[in-house]
This record gives C-alpha cells, structure tokens and sequence, in this order.
C-alpha cells in the first residue's frame, strides 16, 4: 500500500517581516507548510499570514542572539521534521558608513552575533530536523563576497557576511560526503527595512527567485553560495 506524500515543510528563522515574510507567503503559495520564527509579542506581518492560512502557517518565538531560546525551540521541535531549514534573521550598522575602524565595539559585537554567529548557532542546533535530501539554507548576502568586494562601504556588514560565508564553510567541510543541500543565499538588493528605499529590486521581483534556486538546490548535496538566479557567488 503506498501512503500519500504530505506536503513539504520549511522552517523560517526570522520571518516576521521583509524577505523573510515574503519567502513564508511565497513557500504557502506553493503549497508547502511554514513555521516561521518572531521575535517577542508584537503582531507582525507573519502573524497576518497565519490568519489567512492556519492550516499552513505555524509560528514560534525566538531570539537568535540567545542561546537559552535557540535550546528551547529546539526542545519544541524535538521529532519533528522539515525539508528546509532556513535562516534569513539579519542586521546591520545603524551607520552604513562607519568605517572597521570606528565603528563601537558593541556595535560590532551587536552586528556580528546576529550575522554570523546566531545563525550558525540556529544551525547547528536545529540541524538534526532536516533528513538526508534536505536543504539548509543561510540569508548571506552579496556584500559577503570577498574576492568582489571592489567598492567598499557597508564595512561592518560586509564583514558579518563574509563571516557567516566562512562559519557555514566549516560547518560543511565537518562532512567529506554530505547528504544535504546546503545554500548561502546572495538575493540581490531588494526594497525593506535593511534595504532602504534606493534598492533597485522588489520583494515580489526577488522573492519567487529566491525561492526557485532554494527548491532547485535541494538536488545538489553540499554547500553553494548562490545568487537568486541560481549563479554562483565568486567567495
Ligand atoms: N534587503 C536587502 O537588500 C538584502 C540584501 C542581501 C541580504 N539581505 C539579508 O536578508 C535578510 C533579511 O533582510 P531584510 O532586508 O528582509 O531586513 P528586515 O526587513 O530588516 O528584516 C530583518 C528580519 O530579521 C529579523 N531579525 C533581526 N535580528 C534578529 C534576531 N536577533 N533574532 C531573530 N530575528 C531577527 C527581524 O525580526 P524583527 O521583526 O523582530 O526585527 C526581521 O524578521 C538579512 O539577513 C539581510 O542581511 C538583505
């Protein structure tokens, strides 16, 4: 007797707004089922989402920058299961100018931990929900690329980038044979918050892109850092 396939499942770290709202309602659109994460109380975008999708809209609560929440949601998802696990929580310096040099020392320590290390953090603890032919996946950016980094500014952010690039390297290099697809996402520079208004790019341009090189990536076991038109990113 062959048994019905369920429909597949993403988890969304960081969902309650911009691209990674956009990316829920866009995986709801295409049939798959969503636990995103939010920080706090506050209603949110994804909230509304959920209203009009209960059925496939699920959401928990975490802080990627404490450990205690990251183990308290990873005790919640004990047994579950999801075909992506994705990470798309991210700052940046409330100066985009702030040179390395003078940029404060919280300031550096605030943006790195939630680039670099809260995500690799969220990884590594949720890693066992995602079986074998499976996607885990991290909101890099074009800005972490090292070798074309040609034009400077956003120093600190870039660093947390590239950060996060070289983090998720190791973390894929533990395992000569992977089994699971594993993505640094490039997507472009798109209209939000962290974007600001001078983005050349909109969520609905970018978003279903996005997504397309996620499920497409799912077939390629290893780690790649993709752009959203599924080109790869020079490191
Ligand atoms: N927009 C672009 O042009 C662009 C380009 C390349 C890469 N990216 C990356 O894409 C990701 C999303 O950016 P966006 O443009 O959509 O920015 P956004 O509108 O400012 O959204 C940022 C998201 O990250 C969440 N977040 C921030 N700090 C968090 C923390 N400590 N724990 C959990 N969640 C946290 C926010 O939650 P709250 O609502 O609770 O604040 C929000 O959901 C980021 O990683 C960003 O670096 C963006």
């Amino acid at each position: 007797m062959s048994s019905i396939p369920s429909d597949p499942a993403i988890l969304i770290v960081g969902a309650s707004r911009g691209l990674g709202h956009a990316m829920a309602a866009e995986f709801v659109a295409r049939g798959w089922h969503v636990t995103g994460t939010v920080r706090g109380s506050t209603p949110t975008p994804l909230h509304n989402l959920a209203q009009q999708h209960p059925a496939r809209v699920a959401i928990e609560t975490l802080d990627i920058d404490m450990p205690e929440q990251i183990a308290a949601l990873r005790d919640r998802m004990s047994g579950r299961s999801f075909d992506m696990l994705f990470v798309n929580a991210g700052t940046t310096t409330h100066d985009e100018h702030v040179r390395i040099g003078t940029v404060t020392t919280d300031e550096f320590v605030r943006v790195m931990t939630t680039n670099a290390l809260g995500p690799m953090r969220v990884i590594e603890a949720l890693q066992q929900l995602v079986p074998a032919g499976g996607l885990i996946g991290a909101m890099s950016s074009g800005q972490g690329s090292v070798a074309n980094n040609e034009t400077g500014l956003r120093e600190v952010y870039r660093g947390s980038k590239a950060a996060l690039n070289m983090f998720m390297r190791s973390f894929a290099a533990r395992d000569a044979a992977p089994k699971r697809a594993m993505v640094l996402m490039a997507p472009g520079w798109i209209r939000t918050d962290l974007g600001g208004d001078k983005a050349p790019y909109t969520m609905e341009e970018a978003v279903p892109q996005v997504v397309d090189v996620l499920l497409a990536a799912r077939a390629m076991p290893g780690l790649r850092y993709l752009d959203r038109f599924g080109r790869t990113v020079p490191w």
